[in-house]
């Protein structure tokens, strides 16, 4: 789809973990689970600007009603298919050899069981965690040390008050150097960074992942390169 046209749109029937459209610009009114959007550049920051002073007071609601949603920008985009789980962890293997890795950001989408903290397991194995590694579904976040290297795990499923942002020291843990990965970030678009990449996981009818891979920047293609070479 080409070029950047802005969409206001109710969006009342979308599922979470559905396929998100290219190279578009779209703003959702709706349902924050729902909704899915994309915009980029400076038009992007100008356009999210305008909607903060319009629709601020909205912008107080939990969350999972804030009627705002912006996509981070795409560069490219790769279609992978994980057959199993050790498709999965050499894919990981590969992205954690990446020196990009150490700075990214990284989205994992997809509905609930699709892969997403397995993913993240293997990454983090892949990177020299040997201790317990848990989904941070209550937790939101679970931080890890690793070889110098600081990784912050988010799982933003029950993330609904934005004041968490501020009040948990999210926005820091953002701002720090390091590693971070992030499921369910719809949940938190409104005060997300775009993500350098965005992995979204599929399951399919046979058990296997399809996988699309979105990159957001420069180090995200460096990324995309790397899992490709898996
Ligand atoms: N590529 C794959 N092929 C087959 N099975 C897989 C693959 N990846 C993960 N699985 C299996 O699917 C399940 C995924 O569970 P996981 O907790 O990782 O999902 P999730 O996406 O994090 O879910 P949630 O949204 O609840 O956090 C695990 O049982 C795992 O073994
Ligand atoms: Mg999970």
């Amino acid at each position: 789809m080409a070029g950047h046209v802005a969409h206001l749109a109710v969006a009342a029937s979308r599922q979470p973990g559905q396929q998100t459209r290219l190279g578009g610009a779209q703003i959702h009114i709706g349902d924050a689970d729902l909704g899915k959007s994309e915009l980029s550049g400076p038009r992007r920051q100008c356009l999210r600007h305008l909607l903060r002073k319009c629709l601020g007071p909205w912008l107080h609601l939990p969350l999972s009603l804030t009627p705002v949603l912006i996509h981070p920008p795409i560069l490219e985009s790769r279609t992978f298919s994980w057959p199993d789980e050790a498709a999965c962890e050499r894919f990981a293997a590969a992205l954690a050899a990446e020196p990009a890795l150490r700075r990214a950001g990284i989205e994992l989408d997809g509905p609930l069981g699709a892969g997403k903290t397995t993913f993240v397991r293997h990454l983090l194995r892949a990177l020299g965690v040997s201790g317990r590694i848990k989904s941070p579904t209550y937790t939101v976040v679970e931080p890890y040390q690793v070889n110098g290297l600081a990784v912050s795990h988010f799982d933003f499923y029950r993330f609904n008050d934005p004041r968490e942002w501020e009040d948990a020291g999210f926005r820091e843990l953002f701002a720090a150097p390091g590693l971070r990965l992030s499921e369910w970030a719809d949940k938190a678009r409104a005060v997300l960074p775009p993500p350098d990449l965005r992995l979204a996981i599929e399951p399919q009818d046979d058990d296997s992942r399809r996988v699309t891979a979105l990159a957001g920047s420069a180090l995200g293609q460096a990324l995309l390169a790397a899992g490709a070479r898996a």
